[in-house]
């Protein structure tokens, strides 16, 4: 039987997953695991960005089918628009796209919850505030509503019992200022009925899919440092996007998984609340954020930069078993005659982490070792004409991981990319 391939982001987010699903246009069925809208993930074709955050970022390679797994949380209002969106471009989309009955549903009241919760918290997580983390407690108390209620003649009662609950929820904590109608919930209800997008169990599709010799990526969102259990608790999402995640969410077994492909920025960026020991509050920083243009894809946020930290890469890579790594944005790097990378962190009594801390905070500091730099490579497409600098920071990044670095993207477009094995 063939197996399931992974891409797995390997920092904070917003590594390139969408530009390299897309790319990765061998495969026959692209399948997200988990999360939901709080992903944003970028393609650009020709003139044109898209930017998706449920729908898998396989869809624009055509004849492929794209399947929005049981670990995902879906809000069907902000779905309905991301279909809709891409629709104008290829009308017959939704024959090509499936969604796993799983899937837990995001009502509007999830999104006010998410509101409340950071306002209210002492912890403020800075989350995207599209309801993840409340439609995925709903679901931890096994109370949530999921795709397959949708054909149950109790669906309604089921949703304003749960809409109610929220609501106790914010006027016990002061927050009923909002005052929420249901028609675009129940409108988009009402279209994702009709719209041709059949519901499945992503287990049994995907091992008659895969018996059958289809080929499958599993397309993770976000990163494993934000992951739920192995990331900077408590500033993390709320699912396991490691991979772990891809058989809860999907339904396979660990016997099922092929390739782990990981995915990593030349640099390192974060957006929201949370411990960043590389994080640079000065003109450098600043530099990474407007020559990488590093604006959340999802909020618009500017995203904090910093320097490679190789304490997060080794730690990502040997959770998730990554057998090959894909580096983007070293074009944003050129310029800089030396490159800091952090091989550890050191506390003040002098304790030297080579591993990722319990408690990460500001009291780990980086230990960097220096690296040459590179000038513009945004139009190099050959191995052979990698500057000597950048052949040193792939060097030294496939020695300390011992995982080797296939592909060097080297701006957003499709073409971007130099293959470093022939
Ligand atoms: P994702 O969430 O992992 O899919 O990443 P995002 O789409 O949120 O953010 C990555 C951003 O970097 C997008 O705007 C991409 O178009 C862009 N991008 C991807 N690869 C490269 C690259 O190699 N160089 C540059 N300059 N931009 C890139
Ligand atoms: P992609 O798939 C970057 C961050 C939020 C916040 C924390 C929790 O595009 O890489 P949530 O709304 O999930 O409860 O927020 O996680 N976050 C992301 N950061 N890229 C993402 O997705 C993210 N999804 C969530 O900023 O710090
Ligand atoms: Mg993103």
């Amino acid at each position: 039987m063939a197996k399931v391939d992974v891409l797995l982001g390997l920092q904070w987010g917003d590594e390139g997953k969408g530009k390299f699903t897309d790319l990765l246009s061998e495969y026959d069925i692209f399948a997200r695991f988990q999360g939901g809208p709080n992903a944003g993930h970028t393609i650009v074709i020709g003139e044109k960005k898209h930017v998706l955050h449920m729908v898998p970022s396989g869809v624009f390679n055509e004849g492929t089918i794209n399947l929005l797994g049981g670990g995902m949380v879906i809000d069907l209002i902000l779905f309905k628009e991301e279909v809709e969106s891409l629709q104008q471009s290829d009308p017959g989309i939704t024959e090509r796209l499936l969604v796993c009955q799983n899937a837990n549903i995001i009502i509007p009241t999830h999104r006010l919850l998410d509101g409340m919760n950071e306002k209210i918290s002492s912890n403020k997580i800075g989350t995207t505030k599209k309801g993840i983390g409340p439609a995925y407690t709903d679901r931890t108390q096994r109370k949530g509503l999921r795709i397959g209620d949708l054909f149950s003649i109790y669906f309604k009662e089921k949703y304003y019992k749960l809409r109610k609950s929220h609501e106790q929820l914010l006027h016990s904590n002061n927050c009923n200022e909002e005052v929420l109608s249901d028609d675009d919930f129940f409108a988009a209800v009402d279209w994702f009925l009709e719209s041709g997008i059949q519901v499945v169990y992503s287990g049994y599709y995907l091992r008659k899919q895969l018996s059958a010799g289809k080929k499958v990526l599993a397309e993770g969102a976000q990163g494993t440092m934000l992951d739920i259990n192995h990331g900077t608790y408590p500033f993390v999402t709320s699912s396991n996007v490691t991979i772990g995640g891809v058989c809860t969410g999907l339904g396979i077994s660990t016997k099922m998984i092929g390739k782990v492909i990981g995915i990593a920025k030349a640099y390192t960026t974060r957006v929201g609340e949370g411990p960043f020991p590389t994080e640079l509050r000065n003109s450098t920083g600043d530099r990474m954020k407007d020559v990488g243009c590093e604006y959340g894809s999802t909020t618009g946020r500017p995203r904090r930069c910093g320097w490679l930290d190789m304490v997060v890469l080794k730690h990502a890579v040997q959770t998730n078993g990554v057998d090959e790594i894909i580096l983007t944005k070293a074009d944003v790097l050129a310029g800089f005659e030396s490159l800091k990378v952090c091989v550890a962190y050191r506390d003040e009594d002098g304790n030297v982490y080579n591993d990722m801390p319990f408690d990460l905070s500001e009291k780990h500091m980086p230990v960097y070792k220096e690296l040459p730099g590179w000038g513009d490579i945004s139009d190099i497409r050959e191995s052979y004409h990698i500057p000597i600098g950048l052949t040193g920071y792939i060097k030294f990044i496939e020695e300390t991981l011992g995982v080797p670095i296939n592909i060097v993207s080297v701006g957003p477009e499709r073409d971007q990319n130099i293959k470093t094995r022939i």
